[in-house]
Order: C-alpha cells, then structure tokens, then sequence
C-alpha cells in the first residue's frame, strides 16, 4: 500500500480511546453522542489496522473506574456496546478478525456477557487481526488476579519458578505481545490504569485529536510517527 510506503509498522497498536464527552460538549449535544460518532471511528481504526496487516489491536472501550459515571451514561454505553457487537459481527467474520475481551467481563448484566462470549466463540478461529476491547479494564486489577493465580499454582507445585514469562502468561493478554505503540486521543498526558505491566517499553504517542475525529490519516499519522522513533530497550544508541 502506498500511503505506507517504507514504514515500518507495529504487530501490536494499543489505543486510549479518549474526548467523546468533548467532542460533544464543543457541539453542545448530550455525551452519548460523542460516544455514538466514537462507535463509527472504531469501525475505522479496526478496518485500517486489518487493511494495514497489523496483527494485534487493543481499544481501551470501557475501565473498571468508568462505572463510577453517572448511571444514565453507563446505561447508554451498555447499550451502545450492545449495537456494536450487532452491527460489527459480520464485518469481523468477512474481514478474519478475532474478538476478544480483555478486563472483567462479570461486572456486565449477563444478557452482555452471553453476547460477549458468543461472539469471542464465533470469531474464536479468525486470523488476520487479533481484536482486544479493553472492558472493565485495570491494570492493577489484571496483575493482582495474575499475582493471585501465580500463589495458587505454586502452591500447588503446578509451576516451579515465577519469572516475567511466567507473569506474562497469568495475565488476560496472555499469549500477545506487549503493545509496540501506545496512542491516546485527546491530549490527555496519562495511562489511566491500562496495561501497566505490558507497556514497559512501549512508544507513547499522544494527540490533541478527540476520538470522534480519530480516523485513518490521523491513525496514519501516529504510524508514520512511531516509525521514525529509535527504540532502544535500554541499550546504548547504535552509530
Ligand atoms: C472516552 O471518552 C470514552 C470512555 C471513557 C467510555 P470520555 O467519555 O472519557 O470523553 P471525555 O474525556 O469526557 O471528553
Ligand atoms: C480512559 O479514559 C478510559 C477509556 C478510554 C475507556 P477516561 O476518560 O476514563 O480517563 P481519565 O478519567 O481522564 O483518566
Ligand atoms: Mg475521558
């Protein structure tokens, strides 16, 4: 493709999809609508990625301190996450892209939940595009149900030794590489409790952009951004 002509691309973009409530409020319409326009550029990310054959994304949609909103806002969302999963099933079918939830999927009411699971079970095959919606999501809540499960199969001799491999495969990205660029929308100079143990070395690229607005050039632009950075891992800057 040409608009990506001698870049070189993540396997694994993690984003913080942030500003709907913005975006709305500079509209004067009720925050619902910011996260309604933030549905459609979802649609839009995930086709760029899977058109861009990047592997893995991550999409930070909801997190376990989001409940604390207003109920009204929290009912909207739910329902909004209930039309996506509709609307996005045969997309992700056609396009070979597999969903999955990262967070704590039994904080929803069980009508979601069963959605939940029955559309990870109906795209449990797909290939192309491995899909994470971060949902009733923190990160400190992830590592402590990891720390927990670690105790527990020590305990009981199932593992010998606790090391980062070992860690990594407790937690719910089990089996994914750690995010090569992390993006967050909205200007926002934060992490807000997303991937904590994963993003150790990840590119952080922020932009004033609000989510609504977030589409493929924008996307593009943090792409083309991430490749022109030196990741160095600790090591000593190469002539
Ligand atoms: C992000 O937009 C969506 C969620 C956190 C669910 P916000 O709703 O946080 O929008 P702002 O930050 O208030 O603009
Ligand atoms: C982070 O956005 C969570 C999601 C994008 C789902 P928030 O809007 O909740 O984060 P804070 O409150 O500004 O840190
Ligand atoms: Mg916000």
């Amino acid at each position: 493709m040409s608009e990506l002509k001698d870049i070189k691309l993540p396997m694994h973009v993690a984003i913080i999809m942030d500003g709907n409530g913005r975006w709305a409020r500079q509209r004067n319409l009720p925050r619902v609508e910011g996260h309604l326009v933030g549905m459609e550029s979802v649609r839009d990310i995930v086709t760029a990625t899977r058109s861009f054959s990047i592997p893995y994304l991550t999409l930070y949609a909801f997190s376990k301190e989001n409940w604390t909103r207003p109920k009204e806002e929290v009912k909207r969302l739910l329902e909004i996450l209930d039309i996506y999963l509709e609307q996005e099933l045969p997309l992700m079918m056609e396009k070979d892209i597999r969903f999955n939830i990262i967070g704590d999927l039994n904080d929803f009411p069980e009508r979601i939940q069963e959605k939940l699971k029955d559309v990870m079970k109906k795209t449990g095959k797909n290939k192309e595009l491995c899909l994470n919606i971060a949902l009733s999501y923190s990160g400190r809540k992830e590592i402590l149900h990891a720390a927990r499960g670690i105790a527990e199969d020590y305990k009981n001799g199932r593992i010998k030794k606790i090391d980062e491999r070992v860690f990594s495969r407790y937690l719910w990205t089990k089996g994914i590489p750690d995010p090569d660029l992390l993006i967050r929308t909205s200007g926002e100079l934060r992490i807000s409790n997303f991937l904590l143990w994963q993003i150790a070395y990840t590119e952080i690229y922020v932009t004033d952009i609000l989510w609504p607005d977030f589409r493929k050039e924008a996307y593009l632009e943090a792409l083309r951004e991430y490749s022109r950075r030196d990741r160095r891992f600790g090591r000593v800057k190469e002539a």
